[in-house]
């Protein structure tokens, strides 16, 4: 039914992937495009491969997009792991103007992860305090409290031992490092211990494409209090969290 879906992107360091997503059921409604991210991963660059990703499907209506970084009322303010030139950018005009005007929405790419956990996946009816981190390229964040999401948490550049938390625990330090999946889990281990020692949230929900192998690493965690489970919707939380972002007002639950 074309009133419960909403198209979602998710824009990675590698790829740049979408589908419609059937809000009613949080699962993508069609097998979802992915193109390659250009390098550098300039906001043309990056926008002409949105559009592409949307065409695809011949869609028409609102598009939810996430972005690897600070977002706040459609500008995005922060690049980590993308080109700089996207700090201080109106990428909702960029993105919205490439796309012929569709209403577009944009957010953080943990936040919407975490948004699409905490409704269909691993955080369903947790209350308290909650935090999805994501392992990737960096680490993202999404903190939420009885289920009420705190935007741009931006947990991952935390300092840990002197150096910027992501570059030292992230599944790209992991490969970078050349890192045993031993090692890995001590530095991950320091790493939650710290933010449980700022937030002391109830939950941990781990994702990133690690949380596909929870087994290598959950069990080598240590010294951590708090539940630690891995993220259920895995890949496609991100394209599902920027498709319910994106929802018209008077369609979200509780309108
Ligand atoms: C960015 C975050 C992002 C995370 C995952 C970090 O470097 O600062 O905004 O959520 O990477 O992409």
């Amino acid at each position: 039914m074309q009133t419960t879906q909403i198209m979602g992107v998710d824009i990675g360091g590698s790829g740049i992937k979408g589908a419609p997503v059937d809000l009613a059921r949080g699962e993508l409604a069609a097998e979802r495009h992915k193109v390659l991210t250009p390098h550098p991963a300039t906001p043309e660059g990056v926008a002409g491969c949105v559009a592409e990703v949307v065409r695809h499907f011949e869609w028409s209506g609102p598009v939810g997009i996430t972005f690897p970084g600070v977002v706040t009322g459609g500008i995005t303010r922060s690049a980590a792991n993308v080109d700089k030139a996207w700090i201080g950018l109106d990428a909702r005009a960029l993105l919205s103007g490439q796309l012929d005007g569709l209403p577009v929405t944009v957010l953080n790419d943990a936040d919407a992860a975490g948004v699409a956990e905490m409704t269909y996946g691993a955080g369903r009816g947790r209350t308290g305090t909650v935090i999805l981190l994501t392992l990737g390229t960096g680490i993202g964040s999404a903190l939420f409290t009885d289920g009420h999401l705190v935007p741009n948490s931006e947990l991952g550049h935390l300092e840990l031992h002197g150096h910027d938390a992501e570059k030292r625990a992230s599944v790209k330090a992991k490969e970078d490092g050349d890192l045993t999946w031993e090692r890995w889990a001590r530095r991950l281990s320091k790493y939650l211990a710290h933010v449980e020692m700022l937030f002391s949230p109830d939950l941990f929900i781990l994702g990133g494409g690690v949380s596909r192998k929870p087994e290598k690493f959950l069990p080598l965690i240590e010294g951590v209090r708090a539940e630690i489970v891995p993220a259920v919707l895995q890949n496609n939380a991100g394209i599902v969290g920027a498709a319910m972002a994106a929802r018209p007002p008077g369609t979200r639950p509780g309108d």
